[in-house]
């Protein structure tokens, strides 16, 4: 159809990048602005962002998330923090209120500023030819990482994304099936799933045999839904939110 449009319907996670290789800052440069111009909720702008490109950072943070590996040879570690603090900065200035605590519509609006911004970069960066993964396991591990950095009260680590050149030899991902369009798409009407279309999905997942993927799709949820550890909560209400 055109470069965008199958750029993004060609999407892949890599996480087997060339250790050590440098992106030209040209292109660090590119993909920060693609990332900045990015929509936000009434031009709020809500995030930060850590761009690591420091090896012994990098090499300190995959120790402390031993499962994404990518951080390590990845050219660059993006960290995306929800954040609040130019927020608090403006109450400060008018004398107002702040009343961000508990607050489920700041805490959305910040989150989607930040996966929007998130989703420019690494578009900008598939599209120079690089590989890219997104990295949640930066909330497993954001109490270490507001220490790493000094991440301030109304500042919070949301996800990680690594950027960096495929190892061709090493990379074997093919593009991952989705649910099918009827599933989760309805064109003027909300159309609801139904065990079946788990199961069908459990299927085509099952076939598509990916090594990392050790459970059925429905299994995996199942399981990651079982129990709230409420820790992330409880960490987001002490840095403010
Ligand atoms: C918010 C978010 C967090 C993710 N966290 C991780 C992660 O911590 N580690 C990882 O290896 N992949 C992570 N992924 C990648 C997903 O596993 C991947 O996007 C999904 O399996 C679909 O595969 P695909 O992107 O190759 O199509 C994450 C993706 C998103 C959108």
């Amino acid at each position: 159809m055109n470069e965008t449009i199958n750029l993004l319907k060609n999407h892949r996670s890599n996480r087997n990048f060339v250790k050590g290789y440098k992106l030209s800052t040209e292109e660090l440069d590119s993909i920060i602005e693609a990332t900045k111009q990015a929509p936000s909720w009434m031009n709020g702008q809500q995030y930060n962002v850590i761009v690591v490109d420091n090896q012994e950072i990098k090499e300190k943070l995959y120790s402390l998330s031993t499962r994404n590996n990518h951080i390590d040879t990845s050219s660059v570690f993006l960290i995306f923090c929800a954040d609040v603090t130019r927020q608090k900065l403006s109450s400060d200035y008018h004398n107002q209120n702040f009343a961000v605590e508990n607050n489920i519509d700041l805490l959305i609006n910040s989150t989607t500023d930040v996966t929007i911004a998130m989703q420019n970069a690494a578009t900008a960066a598939e599209s120079l030819g690089y590989g890219t993964v997104y990295c949640g396991g930066v909330r497993v591990i954001a109490k270490e990482i507001i220490e790493m950095f000094d991440i301030p009260k109304y500042s919070f680590p949301i996800c990680g994304l690594s950027i960096g050149k495929l190892d061709e030899e090493l990379t074997t991902e093919r593009k991952k099936p989705r649910f099918k369009t009827e599933v989760n798409v309805g064109h003027n009407e909300y159309v609801k799933s139904t065990t079946e279309d788990i199961l069908e999905y459990d299927k085509i997942m099952e076939i598509f045999a990916e090594a990392r993927e050790t459970k059925l799709w429905s299994k995996k949820f199942a399981d990651v839904y079982e129990v709230n550890t409420g820790q992330t909560q409880e960490l987001l209400k002490k840095q403010g939110f």
